[in-house]
């Protein structure tokens, strides 16, 4: 079996998250990203940080948290001056303190990484970040289970594709295209391909295609859809009331982003007993919501062999049709799965090298699904993202062996070295950037958690004998 170079994983990797560091905040990639923190990628970036410096660890989702907005809403992108075109294409909003932050949020991990920070601090600095930052997720979790919930499910419902940090999936991808590219939208079908063709080329004025082919990225049609959505998102302010029953745009209840909050939930309460006073306690009308949001989750989202698919997926709230492709979003759900029988389901699926144990785990797409595309972003490569939240999904449910593996062909993927955002789901050729913040992250934590399980492994042969 090859051996994993720790130490010179460790170093590349902390090479690139401060080369990525703009001094108390981290963007993904400062080639691309300009001075653009975003939701997610910070949170990985600060579960690494959290095992040398747990005190920046804590300013990385200070800074995030500086960018809420007064109803509580975190959005996916903090930005500290993004350029023009950029706000046209991707509706960034311009707020006070001199910070431009999307309207729109991603993924909300920051209370699980709340904790993964806390576990390296003392008990007293531990204390004081859970105090400090306990408000403001509650407010988060709040505006979510109320602004975001458009239906008795209780499910969060998402207003714009990118919100589920997977930006041209195709549970996303497919009715989007429908919605703006088949006569609705655009009013001419002839008239399409021409706007994709400026799409594309004002495309060329963004960092994103100058480093990368567009075979890697979304490609016209995705971005012409989204931006079309963004301007309406714009024109109702981004409000989910008022999209909801003044126009009939897509709107998703999407079933990563709903399985990540339901563990982000698990995570506020561990921080609230962990502060354990009166005065830092889940409000009670929220307890209820969360608990129907989550059993929302494990019995709305999931799909039992209908239209030959099986298996968790999104949801169209305006139908309550479920959207039958098989992807990594779909495996979330094992992060709280009630279910033993549903669980073993979602493993062997993970675990099927036809599916998603591919050359380089886990595709966004499964190989097999007829949506998969190999190079394409969301629509089918392997990204850092989903391999972190699987890998504490399968520890959380002491599937140890599992976890460990997913660490072990991580850390020895051909494109450790270059950090790539992504890689191709079977050669598992680096794709996409190089120097991605949120790569190294996960190599970071990934060899941290693979050495101390291999002590642990080896603390219980000795004590056996
Ligand atoms: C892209 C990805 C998203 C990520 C962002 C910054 O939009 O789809 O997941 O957070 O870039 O890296």
């Amino acid at each position: 079996m090859a051996m994993i170079d720790h130490e010179g994983i460790t170093d590349r990797s902390l090479e690139i998250i401060e080369a990525n560091d703009m001094g108390g905040f981290s963007v993904p990639n400062a080639q691309i990203f300009g001075r653009s923190q975003f939701l997610w990628d910070s949170c990985l970036v600060a579960e690494a940080m959290a095992y040398y410096d747990p005190e920046r660890a804590a300013q990385e989702i200070r800074s995030l948290l500086q960018g809420q907005q007064p109803n509580g809403m975190v959005p996916n992108e903090v930005s500290r001056n993004s350029s023009a075109a950029q706000r046209r294409l991707f509706g960034t909003e311009v707020s006070g303190d001199g910070l431009v932050t999307s309207g729109i949020t991603q993924p909300p991990l920051i209370a699980r990484t709340v904790v993964g920070i806390g576990k390296h601090m003392g008990v007293d600095d531990r204390q004081k970040f859970y105090q400090e930052v306990f408000p403001k997720l509650v407010r988060y979790h709040e505006w979510l289970l109320t602004d975001r919930v458009v239906d008795s499910t209780g499910l969060i419902a998402l207003i714009h594709p990118y919100e589920s940090g997977m930006d041209n999936i195709p549970t996303w991808r497919i009715p989007m295209h429908e919605y703006w590219l088949n006569g609705r939208g655009i009013n001419s079908r002839l008239q399409y391909p021409a706007m994709a063709r400026v799409t594309g080329a004002y495309r060329l004025l963004l960092a994103d295609l100058r480093h990368v082919p567009i075979e890697q990225r979304s490609d016209n049609e995705d971005v012409l859809s989204s931006f079309l959505h963004t301007r309406v998102l714009k024109r109702h302010r981004y409000d989910m009331e008022e999209l909801w029953q003044r126009t009939d745009i897509p709107v998703q209840q999407d079933v990563g982003f709903n399985a990540v909050f339901a563990d982000a939930n698990e995570a506020l309460f561990e921080i609230q007993e962990e502060i354990n006073q009166d005065t830092y306690c889940v409000p009670e009308g929220l307890v209820s919501k969360i608990g129907k949001q989550r059993d929302s989750l494990h019995t709305v989202l999931w799909q039992a062999d209908l239209g030959g698919f099986s298996g968790y997926t999104n949801r169209d709230p305006r139908t309550g049709n479920l959207i039958s492709v098989n992807t990594a979003a779909g495996l979330l759900p094992l992060l709280t799965e009630p279910n033993e029988k549903r669980r073993n389901f979602l493993l062997e699926r993970l675990y099927d090298q036809e599916q998603f144990w591919t050359g380089m785990p886990i595709p966004s797409v499964a190989i097999d699904d007829e949506q998969h595309n190999e190079t394409a972003y969301w629509r089918g490569v392997s990204w850092p993202f989903v391999r972190f939240i699987m890998e504490k999904a399968l520890t959380k449910i002491g599937d140890d062996i599992g976890a460990q593996e997913l660490r072990r062909i991580t850390l020895l993927r051909p494109s450790e070295p270059v950090k790539s955002e992504y890689d191709h789901p079977i050669t598992g050729e680096p794709l996409g950037i190089f120097g991605f913040g949120p790569s190294a992250a996960q190599d970071a934590v990934f060899s941290q958690r693979y050495r101390s399980a291999m002590r642990h492994a080896r603390h219980r042969c000795t004590s056996h004998k």
